[in-house]
């Protein structure tokens, strides 16, 4: 059996059709930026994350910058985040000339909010919880800290759409929610792309003006901005999946159940998904002792994992030369542990019953 972490080609086969048509039509219509399926995905997406406004981009990346820029995030300013998370999650603090200043992350690898009080200072202008994997951070605690110290919210949510806490939807807790819309995203675009949500207009306002050059209309700039549009193409592509999201989520979530029920939980670790949280399963991630011999025994026989993320951003040669090194202890041995098992809407029970009953037989 040959079982691969990604199969974005069977998503691209199954899709051909009706994407070939959706590419005819770009051409045919050949309005290729600023076109009405841009604003279509921006009101589809909003309704789908229970937000007022959302604003399309260009990816994720973008999305943290818009909305950091949106609070005005500035030099010598702290932005409260965990050290397990993609880079960018980091990068567009530092971009701005702000500074991230860690919080280590509990046993569900989110950011553990006990710890976040006793990391703020003068200088923090705001909190940004990553929910990894597509579960939502403990928000409660978190807003409770955002409301008591004036500090607001960004929530990134590059790998949670559709996920839920609470019956809330990520990106509609804080005061502004970060999507990706990368490939191999639950929402996918054919290439980069992103979104940003909020209920407040004056952000919308700003950051649709701020992501097309700081232009409002065509001629007339009170900011300076960026380039960080969504192009038709791709928001066209995304209105089309975004129809298919729920499938795709439930067979997710169906694939977890599996494993749930497969693998022996004796040898493995994995946070169990609480009463008040809907997970949506962007990646499964397990935590386990000999990791590297587990992932040679899986390979040999025909399972891919991988491992998000094998370096913490604090150990990065970037961050430290930057900052100097600093321990995060949970992030560090979670670092050491985690392995991301395939759980894409393509695998059938058979291969994920293989791929547990290998698991269960390596640690015999
Ligand atoms: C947690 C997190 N934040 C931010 C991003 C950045 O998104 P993008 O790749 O679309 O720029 C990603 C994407 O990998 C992510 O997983």
């Amino acid at each position: 059996m040959k079982i691969n972490y990604v199969r974005l080609e069977k998503q691209s086969k199954y899709q051909s059709r009706n994407l070939l048509k959706i590419f005819k039509n770009c051409l045919d219509k050949s309005i290729f930026v600023n076109g009405e399926e841009v604003g279509k995905f921006e009101k589809k997406v909003a309704q789908k994350c229970g937000v007022k406004y959302a604003v399309a981009l260009n990816s994720g990346t973008d999305a943290l910058t818009l909305a950091l820029k949106l609070l005005g995030i500035k030099k010598g300013d702290e932005v409260i985040t965990p050290p397990n998370s993609f880079i960018s999650s980091t990068s567009s603090i530092i971009h701005l000339g702000a500074k991230p200043v860690f919080v280590d992350v509990a046993d569900d690898q989110n950011i553990d909010p006990n710890y976040i009080e006793k990391k703020i200072t003068k200088k923090t202008k705001a909190i940004m919880p990553v929910h990894l994997t597509g579960r939502i951070c403990e928000m409660n605690k978190i807003m409770k800290i955002s409301r008591e110290y004036k500090i607001p919210v960004i929530e990134d949510a590059a790998q949670s759409i559709g996920s839920k806490y609470y019956n809330n939807a990520a990106g509609s807790i804080g005061d502004i929610g970060c999507f990706s819309t990368h490939p191999l995203k639950n929402l996918n675009a054919c290439g980069d792309g992103g979104f940003l949500t909020t209920n407040k207009k004056n952000f919308y306002l700003l950051a649709k003006s701020l992501q097309n050059n700081g232009m409002f209309g065509r001629n007339e700039v009170k900011h300076f901005g960026y380039l960080s549009r969504m192009d038709v193409l791709q928001a066209s592509i995304l209105n089309y999946r975004l129809s298919k999201l729920d499938e795709l989520i439930k067979k997710r979530r169906a694939n977890f159940k599996l494993y749930k029920e497969f693998l022996n939980r004796e040898d493995i670790f994995f946070p169990e998904e609480k009463e008040y949280q809907f997970n949506t399963y962007h990646t499964f991630v397990i935590q386990v002792d000999k990791r590297k011999e587990l992932i040679k025994y899986l390979k040999k026989r025909g399972i891919q994992t991988a491992i998000h993320y094998p370096i913490p951003i604090h150990k990065q040669t970037a961050y430290i030369k930057k900052y100097g090194y600093e321990k995060y202890k949970n992030t560090e041995k979670q670092s050491k542990r985690i392995l991301t098992l395939p759980i894409n809407q393509y695998l059938t029970i058979k291969e994920i019953n293989f791929i547990s009953k290998t698991i269960n037989n390596f640690y015999k």
